[in-house]
């Protein structure tokens, strides 16, 4: 593989090298053919210093898999260590390693920023557990499993987008400061300047009213949705919510879909049921050793399970329904299953279960228990609206969405007896203008990518934990 000591001091002593092309890790990885002057940049994941020959391998974040760099151990310096930063510059050539298609013969090596491997938390050839890299948020992106986690992200991002373009979906960026809590929940972060936080005063608000951080982008899309029979939209969401789950944060991002003169909540289901599909389809065949990283050591059979679920069609049951599966349960809930109570993460685990754990779309649910924008469905005694969950293995509540109320006097009333008909004014002017029968959907993206990577905690899909837990721990 590599010529004698003086084979590599001869080619040093070429004084003058050819301005090298500057490629990729993955590029380099996956080139066909050999080239003669090449510079890779990147981090050391690993450095072998032999008699005759030094190793390193080098990731620049461009694939999970790193290149080898085989020099003369002459080009040894002292602060090329683990972690450092260096230029290669050399020959890329076919590898003798059964393993590995390409690697780099190095002429020169420039160490650009140095790194001090004792105070360094990453270690050498460690497989450091997620929890542990979780203490080091701005260090953790350099190890393997965030590194594929991040590149999965990125292709999931990308994926949604063209699921929703190439259907004919128009993109809306909705706003993140809004004074609307469209989930009724009152789990607002409200948003306030120094002033206003001291003086406490109302007329000092900086826009007039209170404003908050959206919880959801929805009602902004249905204004949308008066003029676009297809849109969506995908940002940051954040809710104060009092829960140290696994599977709550603060800020998370959700993607969001509204259809208009859609009558059925069938037709809902069938987009989330086809972008959940076509995105995982898309990821499983974009980023196959990242996704293998997660499958092999973090959720074995995972992958498995996914392939099996992307062939069958999701099962639909009804909220009702749903309760006596609960009631009808061989085992004792904290939560005593009764119909009108809201379904708790013990319950929507034992129903995925009950359901051969997979993917499981509930429909129907009390009227009481949802916001007010949802469909009445005008049944009894039991009453409920046009509300649909989809609940998955391991993580339970994937989505949620509905059928809105498109009826001016069912809406109206509904805002009346909660006090809201001033403050949706505006949305109950949509009702008089045009109004169509019409849908839609939210889904957490970093639920979705715990569910499909199999991650158990939801702070190790996100590329920065700190202010994204609700309790901040
Ligand atoms: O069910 P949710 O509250 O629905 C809505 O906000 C609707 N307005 C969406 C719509 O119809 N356009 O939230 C949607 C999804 C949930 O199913 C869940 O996956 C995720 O957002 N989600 C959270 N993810 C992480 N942390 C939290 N605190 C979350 N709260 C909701
Ligand atoms: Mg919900």
């Amino acid at each position: 593989m590599l010529g004698a000591r003086g084979g590599w001091r001869a080619l040093r002593r070429c004084a003058s090298l050819p301005r090298a092309v500057r490629l990729r890790v993955r590029e380099a990885l996956g080139a066909r053919e050999p080239a003669d002057a090449v510079r890779v940049q990147g981090w050391v994941r690993s450095v072998r210093s032999q008699k005759e020959v030094l190793f390193l391998h080098i990731n620049d974040g461009s694939s999970l898999e790193s290149l080898q760099v085989v020099a003369d151990p002459s080009l040894e310096k002292r602060d090329l260590t683990f972690g450092s930063a260096v230029e290669v510059q050399g020959k890329l050539v076919k590898s003798p390693h059964r393993m590995q298609n390409m690697e780099l013969q190095a002429e020169t090596i420039r160490v650009v920023g140095p790194c001090d491997i004792w105070s360094f938390p990453l270690k050498m050839k460690e497989r450091h557990p997620l929890e542990y890299v979780r203490q080091f948020p701005h260090l953790r992106c350099r190890n393997n499993t965030l590194g594929a986690l991040l590149r999965i992200r990125s292709e999931a991002t990308a994926g949604i987008h063209s699921f929703f373009q190439d259907n004919g979906y128009v993109h809306i960026h909705t706003p993140i400061i809004t004074s609307n809590d469209c989930e009724g929940a009152g789990e607002l972060f409200h948003i306030e300047t120094p002033r206003e936080a001291k003086e406490s005063a109302e007329k000092t608000h900086f826009f007039d009213v209170p404003a908050f951080l959206t919880v959801s982008g929805q009602l902004h899309l249905e204004v949308m949705a008066g003029a676009f029979t297809h849109v969506f939209t995908f940002g940051p969401t954040f809710r104060a919510e009092n829960s140290q789950s696994r599977r709550h944060l603060a800020e998370f991002y959700m993607v969001e879909a509204e259809l208009s003169f859609t009558e059925s909540l069938q037709d809902i289901m069938q987009v989330m049921e086809d972008l959940f599909k076509t995105v995982t389809s898309t990821i499983l065949s974009k980023c196959p050793q990242d996704v293998e990283l997660f499958h092999k050591y973090i959720a074995p059979a995972q992958k498995g399970r996914l392939e099996q679920i992307l062939k069958h069609k999701f099962m639909i049951i009804s909220y009702s329904e749903a309760v006596e599966i609960l009631k009808q349960a061989p085992q004792t809930f904290t939560f005593k299953p009764e119909w009108g109570c809201d379904l708790q993460t013990e319950h929507e685990k034992y129903l995925v279960k009950h359901c051969g754990e997979v993917p499981v779309f509930v429909v129907n649910y009390p009227y009481d228990l949802k916001p007010f924008y949802m469909r009445d469905n005008e049944d009894g005694p039991q009453h409920t609206v046009a509300a649909v969950d989809l609940l998955v293995p391991g993580v339970g509540e994937l989505c949620g969405g509905s059928l809105r109320e498109e009826r001016l006097p069912f809406l109206e009333s509904r805002l009346q007896r909660l006090g809201l008909t001033d403050t949706y004014q505006w949305y109950l002017d949509l009702r008089k203008f045009g109004s169509v029968p019409h849908g839609g959907f939210g889904m957490g993206f970093e639920r979705y990518l715990q569910y499909i990577l199999g991650v158990d905690n939801i702070k190790d899909v996100i590329p920065f934990p700190r202010f994204s837990h609700s309790c901040l721990l």
